[in-house]
């Protein structure tokens, strides 16, 4: 019985592997299937330096551009892509940037070669790398790039609309300002918190909770340790498997946590 529980076990760890070894990229009308060894030997991908956010070092990977990918399938530039991970992460990045070839950005798939594997993810990620797919950016200080579309684990790209689109819950009065931080608040949240959080069940992301129901936090936190948490969530309360990220100043400055909580709360007194 053990032995028999112990091989369905090993069984079910190689077949997630191997489901973890393809990247599916899907538009409105077909999907394409992609390997880790047909990536690796594909005309378009070449060696990238990359000054890299999540091993907080410069990494060299094989790489190839999303710009060449997305040529392969029907994207146009007001669409969003998709990103979605193996370990529940899903967040939707604008197709004009991955598509954007320029001295200051630049997206890349890179590719890890079983052969040479990448190290264990730092921190509160795991102890496996960020392959066998991850979405990676030469950018310089291009402040759209947000830190969640550093998509590691990466398993599938979809073309789809944008999320305002998808998940019109999220959004705000049109009597809102175009200036008032209610606004940039809601993008940060799509940009930034979405790939983890749903809002009132829209959204895919669902490592961490929905923020909008059964409560919306501005409801239960304090407002001044909800924004420590939101600047390090671990200054706060702290564990070992804790797994929500800190956010640099750089990639989420004080006035969008401000911005973000100012979204949060309107949309809390809307619902009572
Ligand atoms: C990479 C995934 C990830 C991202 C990105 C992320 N979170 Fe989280 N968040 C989590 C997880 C997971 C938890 C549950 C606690 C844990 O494991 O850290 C959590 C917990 C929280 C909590 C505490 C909820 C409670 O009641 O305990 C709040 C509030 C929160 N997140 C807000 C945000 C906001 C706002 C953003 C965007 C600025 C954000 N999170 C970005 C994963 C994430």
């Amino acid at each position: 019985m053990r032995l028999f529980l112990a091989l369905t076990v090993a069984f079910a760890v190689s077949v997630g592997l191997a489901e973890a070894q393809t990247l599916s990229l899907t538009d409105r009308t077909s999907t394409k299937t992609y390997t880790v060894q047909e990536l690796l030997a594909d005309p378009a991908t070449r060696d990238v330096t990359i000054d890299d956010i999540v091993y907080h070092r410069a990494m060299t990977y094989r790489a190839i551009p999303t710009a060449e990918l997305l040529k392969r399938v029907n994207a146009a530039d007001d669409d969003y892509v998709q990103a979605r991970a193996t370990d529940n992460f899903s967040i939707a990045i604008p197709a004009r940037l991955l598509k954007t070839v320029s001295p200051n950005t630049e997206a890349f798939i890179a590719i890890e070669n079983p052969a040479a594997p990448w190290p264990p993810l730092p921190q509160n990620k795991g102890k496996t790398s960020a392959g066998p797919f991850y979405i990676v950016w030469r950018t310089s200080g291009v402040a759209e790039v947000s830190s969640e579309y550093w998509a590691f684990k990466l398993a599938a790209l979809t073309v789809t609309d944008s999320p305002f689109r998808r998940w019109p819950g999220l959004g705000v009065d049109p009597g809102i300002a175009a200036t008032d931080p209610i606004r940039r608040g809601l993008d940060r949240f799509v940009a930034v918190c979405m790939a983890c959080h749903r809002f009132n069940g829209e959204g895919e992301g669902t490592q961490g909770p929905d923020l909008g129901m059964p409560m919306n936090p501005v409801d239960y936190f304090q407002p001044e340790a909800l924004r420590k948490l939101l600047r390090d969530p671990s200054s706060v309360r702290h564990w070992p498997d804790q797994k929500m990220p800190a956010f640099s100043p750089e990639s989420l400055p004080d006035a969008d946590i401000d911005a973000i909580v100012a979204w949060l709360s309107y949309k809390a007194k809307r619902q009572h």
